[in-house]
């Protein structure tokens, strides 16, 4: 059965970038001039995911409002024949078949996912962390969806990291096969000496639906939260014909957290730079601003 379906948690609290995400949610922060949550379901539409669930929160109007439509603002626009702004405006709303599910308490990220369970149903589906932006230029997910379509079970996306910052992620002990890895187990956020590889989870999940039994039976684990990283654990323990096995890409390309402040800014400054209207005139300013000494 085909990956047909996203399902993108937006429902943490967002703490990292306080003040700022008091009232607005950390996925509405602009990068360029879009908020980081619509790179986040361009990139599920451009891997042919076209269903998208938002595990929603409170706070979360504003990304609602996003995705939906702007009848007066649209007007506005039309009437000043702005088709270019029309365009920007309404491309949100067009992307994808749009779905909202609330979390209630943020239960941590596995609980978050077990709220996708009945629009899911009994097929495989990807997770896209809302906060996590893998850059437009480097795309990944298509390529986790075929090996799952290749091999069955799950599929992560794994990054290298420098070991003194694996205790901020999940970490997978694997085993290499030809063009992916085997997950033989995960440890979430380990400290340094007893993580097994500096291989780290990133936001991108291609999930068999085992998974929502094993999250049901899923106690509370790390600070308390029901933890995505125990239920893949189990996965991938589990028999093939189970729904069971984890498996790896490696990923290499460009990715931001844009719930950490200094990731936020560097997606911010290397989407910008790659802009045709933008990157010519920023990188001559950073180029003038860098050489003075930080004083123009
Ligand atoms: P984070 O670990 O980044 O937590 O969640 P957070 O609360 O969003 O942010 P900080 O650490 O306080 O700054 C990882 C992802 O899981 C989602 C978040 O929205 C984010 O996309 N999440 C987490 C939920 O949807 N529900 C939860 O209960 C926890």
């Amino acid at each position: 059965m085909s990956v047909t379906k996203a399902v993108v948690p937006v429902a943490g609290l967002g703490t990292r970038f306080l003040p700022a995400t008091k009232a607005t949610p950390k996925e509405m922060l602009p990068v360029v001039d879009k908020p980081a949550i619509q790179y986040v379901v361009e990139e599920a539409v451009a891997a042919g995911l076209d269903d998208v669930l938002f595990v929603t929160g409170r706070s979360k109007r504003p990304l609602e409002d996003h995705f939906d439509r702007n009848v007066e603002l649209e007007a506005a626009l039309r009437a000043k024949s702005d088709h270019t702004r029309l365009a920007k405006v309404a491309a949100a709303t067009d992307l994808a078949r749009i779905h909202y599910v609330r979390q209630g308490d943020p239960l941590g990220l596995g609980h978050a996912v077990l709220m996708s369970a009945q629009h899911v149903g009994n097929e495989p589906f990807a997770v896209l962390l809302g906060d996590d932006l893998i850059d437009p230029r480097d795309p990944v997910l298509a390529e986790m969806i075929a090996l799952r379509e290749r091999h069955g079970g799950s599929v992560l996306c794994l990054m290298e990291v420098p070991r003194e910052h694996i205790h901020l992620y999940g970490c997978a002990a694997v085993t290499e096969a030809d063009d992916h890895v085997v997950v033989t187990d995960l440890i979430e956020k380990p400290a340094e000496e007893d993580a097994p590889s500096n291989l780290a989870i990133i936001g991108r999940y291609v999930l068999d639906p085992a998974v929502f039994d094993i999250l049901r039976e899923t106690p509370p684990g790390r600070g308390g939260e029901i933890q995505l990283t125990d239920a893949l654990v189990r996965l991938a323990q589990l028999p093939a014909d189970q729904g069971g096995g984890v498996r790896g890409v490696v990923f290499t390309g460009r990715r931001y957290d844009t719930g950490d402040r200094l990731s936020y800014l560097q997606a911010v400054i290397r989407l910008a730079l790659d802009r045709d209207d933008l990157g010519p005139p920023l990188r001559e300013w950073l180029v003038d601003y860098l050489d003075s000494g930080n004083d123009t």
